[in-house]
């Protein structure tokens, strides 16, 4: 499927590296893990959200957008990468952080750290359980009336337009895979507001290749996430008019891995993390990637993947963040070591 009728900037000039993951595919005992660093992909720190924004702030640019509204949680990586596109395109940035399980702190270190050295044009704190969307339509009515005219980014990125960037980054890792000589059995992503999902099923679907794709919930119950995904994929299909409808069993996720909340990492996520840390010298979130990991872990100990398979974890980034949270992983007593 060619995307190249819609507007993209782009912010990465390179295909991110697929490495495997010998130390913990031994430690392990099989299957045999890869990673695909999305973790340094462009814009400031990097992460899944740049491809997506490769599309939106186009979409913005064509809309003659002069300010990005969008919306995240206290520490979002999102609004961290949205707020980094505009200062590259000359744009203003205003975020709505909601406090979700985390109350807002001025003096946060991570993200927050970002938000203010990148000069963000205001930061509006809400409680969990806001109407951000409402919300996010008053800010743009604030700017209409000072003369400005704001870009509402869906929170996340995750609509059709954010999608595209995973359908991309589906054919660069088939691409990939050619090169390589390598078929993966197996990808496994975070599923949080669904765009990074849903793309890579499109586009592993559009391009007919047999591999199966596992989402891992950071929110959200199995059945909703599933739901919210494949809407995203049904919009997606519009978008691009696709004859060829994708079955909703391409989407599946699992919910055991959220531990006690969104952004509130179990003992499974802190284990994960500190094993990749100690293992593959690579650096995982409590929110987001963590948590993918310990689900990865999770589903090789429960024989979901045969000891041969080649299994591709997405590392959507997120390390900016894990600052923000160094006792709480360090504090561990349970060293997996
Ligand atoms: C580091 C990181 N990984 C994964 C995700 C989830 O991706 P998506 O929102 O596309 O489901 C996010 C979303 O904020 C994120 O920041």
């Amino acid at each position: 499927m060619n995307l190249q009728e819609f507007p993209r900037q782009i912010y990465t000039e390179f295909k991110t590296p697929i490495q495997p993951l010998c130390h913990l595919s031994k430690r392990l005992g099989g299957p045999n893990i890869y990673v695909k660093r999305d973790d340094l992909l462009g814009l400031t720190g990097g992460g899944n959200k740049t491809r997506k924004l490769e599309f939106l702030v186009a979409d913005a640019l064509k809309q003659g957008a002069d300010t990005l509204i969008t919306t995240g949680a206290v520490q979002s990586n999102h609004c961290r990468l949205t707020l980094a596109a505009a200062v590259k395109e000359g744009l203003r940035c205003r975020l709505l952080l909601e406090e979700r399980n985390r109350k807002y702190n001025p003096n946060a270190n991570g993200n927050h750290f970002l938000f203010e050295l990148m000069d963000v044009e205001q930061l509006k704190v809400v409680p969990d359980g806001t109407d951000v969307v409402k919300e996010m339509e008053a800010m743009k009515q604030e700017l209409e009336l000072e003369g400005r005219n704001g870009y509402i980014v869906a929170e996340g990125g995750g609509n059709d337009i954010g999608a595209m960037g995973y359908m991309n980054c589906s054919y660069e890792i088939l691409e990939q895979s050619d090169e390589m000589d390598l078929k993966f059995d197996h990808i496994v992503t975070a599923s949080g507001s669904g765009g990074t999902h849903a793309g890579l099923v499109a586009g592993i679907h559009t391009s007919k290749a047999d591999v199966s794709i596992t989402g891992i919930n950071v929110r959200r119950s199995k059945l909703q996430q599933e739901e919210k995904v494949y809407g995203i994929i049904k919009n997606l299909s519009n978008r691009l008019i696709l004859q060829d409808i994708i079955p909703r069993k391409t989407v599946q996720c699992f919910d055991d891995y959220i531990g006690p909340g969104y952004a509130l990492p179990s003992e499974e996520t802190i284990n994960a993390i500190q094993l990749l840390a100690q293992t593959e010298g690579i650096l995982l979130d409590p929110v987001y990637t963590g948590k993918v990991m310990a689900g990865l872990i999770g589903l090789v100990k429960k024989g979901y993947f045969s000891k041969e398979d080649k299994v591709l974890f997405i590392h959507t980034g997120g390390t900016p963040a894990i600052y923000e949270y160094a006792s709480t992983i360090l504090n561990k007593e349970n060293n997996p070591k």
